[in-house]
């Protein structure tokens, strides 16, 4: 009853010029290790099941390209939505589709853009949540230790006390802070971040949609004879453009009840933007993180350089940049402003 669905339907701004609409960072050679992001994802999930139970849920224009990333999969394994409502409609489809494939679908949902240090620690640990939800109306997201008053994550209150084999009650969960909260957060030391990686059955985390996000809800559940038969996109294409766009968090990680969580110690990353994925790679004496084959640098120090395999890539005298040359586009930027790559991709326009 075990199954994996991996969401991959984000742009991936924070990663532009790389991440393109066409094609956005889940599809890129991130990390420099040969593989995309879904690939290095999928495979992680082979320890978890097997691949005819990995299913992926992304916009439909991007159907191709996840066959052509995963040739091991079939196109009924990819769930196409036709409009980009967030994470809410987005995990409330998948559930809603693996429980008419198996009314006893326990499920991991996971991001496509997570960097896991120890895999093998992972694959215990989802075993272990999937063991507890199979017997259990639990939802359970996996906790990060944090080390920062990060504001971009979910915070999660866990009770010290009362956990059974590594397995804690949520006393509560708050998405995406403000910066005075999320210090005194850390500070407490009770809380952990979110990882955004979900494990629980079908049928409980439906529960959940139908008592804290009924208008979600209600529009999903009116095709309950549709999903995994012919008339599934169809029925698809009409009502899940009408669902609220709301996060997953919001949607129901902030009420419910039955949430648990396991303090994980794999070793996590966001892979949110160009920093993290500077601050995760391996690093040369002077600080620099090189993704380009042919450079020549002089007196830089720190810097992320990026480059296509032909284009020869000149730097000297400069600290702390990211230098970015893919396609059509160059950026140059300081490390410390990448945040505001994000809005500068949309001055550039959508043509780039
Ligand atoms: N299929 C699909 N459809 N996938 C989507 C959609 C959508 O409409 N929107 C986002 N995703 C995918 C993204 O590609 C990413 O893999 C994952 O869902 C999470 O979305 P993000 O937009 O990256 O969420 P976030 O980073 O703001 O916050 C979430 O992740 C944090 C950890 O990285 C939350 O769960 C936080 O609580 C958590 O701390
Ligand atoms: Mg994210």
């Amino acid at each position: 009853h075990t199954y994996v669905a991996i969401m991959a339907g984000g742009v991936g701004s924070r990663f532009w010029p790389a991440s393109r609409e066409a094609k956005p960072k889940q599809f890129l050679d991130i990390t420099g290790d040969g593989r995309s992001l879904l690939r290095i994802t999928f495979e992680r999930f082979l320890k978890v099941t097997s691949a005819d139970k990995i299913f992926i849920v992304t916009n439909g224009k991007y159907q191709q390209q996840v066959l052509e990333h995963l040739p091991e999969i079939t196109e009924n394994q990819i769930l196409c939505e036709p409009s980009r409502n967030n994470t809410g409609p987005c995990v409330a489809y998948t559930a809603f589709k693996l429980r008419a494939i198996d009314p006893e679908a326990n499920m991991v949902i996971a991001p496509s853009d997570a960097l896991i240090m120890n895999e093998m620690l992972f694959a215990d640990n989802i075993n272990k949540a999937l063991k507890y939800t199979a017997e259990n109306d639990a939802l359970l997201t996996l906790g990060i230790a944090p080390d920062e008053p990060h504001t971009g994550y979910g915070y999660i209150q866990f009770l010290g006390e009362g956990g059974a084999d590594g397995i804690y009650p949520v006393q509560r969960f708050t998405e995406k802070p403000d910066l005075k909260d999320a210090k005194s957060f850390l500070k407490s030391g009770d809380y952990l971040w979110n990882a955004g990686i979900f494990v629980w059955r079908a049928e409980t985390v439906l529960k959940a949609y139908e008592q804290h996000a009924e208008e979600i809800y209600a529009l999903l559940s009116q095709g309950m004879s549709c999903y995994n038969t012919d008339k599934e996109q169809g029925f698809i294409d009409e009502f899940y453009p009408q669902t609220p766009s709301i996060s997953v968090d919001y949607a129901i990680m902030e009420s419910a009840k039955n949430i648990f969580t396991i303090p994980a110690q794999f070793g996590w990353s966001d892979l949110g933007a160009w920093g993290a994925l500077y601050g995760e790679s391996p690093k040369d004496d002077a600080g620099n993180v090189i993704h380009a084959e042919k450079v020549v640098i002089d007196d830089v120090h720190n810097t992320y350089i990026r480059g296509p395999k032909d284009k020869l890539i000149v730097v000297g005298g400069v600290d702390d940049l990211l230098v970015i040359d893919e396609g059509d586009v160059l950026v140059i930027y300081p490390r410390s402003r990448e945040q505001e790559i994000k809005q500068l991709r949309s001055r550039a326009g959508e043509k780039f």
